[in-house]
């Protein structure tokens, strides 16, 4: 199975990313994000043993999920031969660093391999889009948004028909109190 763990998003805050995936369509084409697929990534598993998926549940489990205010104020991309990766990036949150790296920790102590670059908190709008000018980003961003957070998602990806599927199989949620 392949597997990450993510933080999924409410419908205001997907209409949000929708405006600024709107925005880029009127400047090329490319391959869009459908908006059950939009999340953001904090663990990359990859492909995994399906016997191993209660370790992943307990190292989420056992993680001290804070309640935090994800800020969505730039866009950006990442340059790549054959068009380029558009996405959403975040204020800088050291609440959401330390429960990256808190799961992360956990997670390779229960055996798993993570990928060792930095954490770069990004929302994938849209792959392979080669756009003839680059737009202004704060027109291409519009009015920043927010949404409270507190709940990690553990996430299958699958293709199913050619299409991308995500689906989530596990949740642990901010105990409050
Ligand atoms: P991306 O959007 O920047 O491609 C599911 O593939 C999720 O895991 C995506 O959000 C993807 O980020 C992320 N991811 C992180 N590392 C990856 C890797 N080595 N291969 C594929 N996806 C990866």
């Amino acid at each position: 199975m392949r597997l990450f763990t993510a933080i999924l998003f409410n419908g205001e805050c997907k209409r949000g990313m929708a405006g600024v995936q709107a925005r880029l369509r009127t400047l090329g084409r490319g391959s869009f994000t459908r908006a059950e697929n939009l999340h953001l990534t904090l663990n990359f598993l990859g492909e995994t043993a399906p016997s191993r998926v209660p370790d992943i549940e307990r190292a989420m489990d056992g993680c001290d999920v804070p309640e935090l205010e994800l800020v969505f104020d730039h866009a950006g991309r990442f340059r790549r031969d054959g068009g380029d990766v558009w996405w959403i990036g975040l204020r800088k949150n050291p609440g959401l660093e330390q429960l990256h790296a808190e799961l992360s920790t956990r997670l390779r102590s229960a055996g798993f391999k993570l990928e060792d670059r930095s954490f770069s908190p990004h929302i994938t709008l849209a792959r392979r889009l080669t756009l003839p000018v680059a737009p202004d980003p704060e027109w291409l961003m519009g009015r920043p948004f927010s949404m409270r957070a507190r709940t990690v998602s553990l996430m299958l990806s699958e293709r199913t028909d050619g299409r991308l599927t995500y689906t989530e199989i596990y949740r642990t949620t901010h105990e409050s109190g």
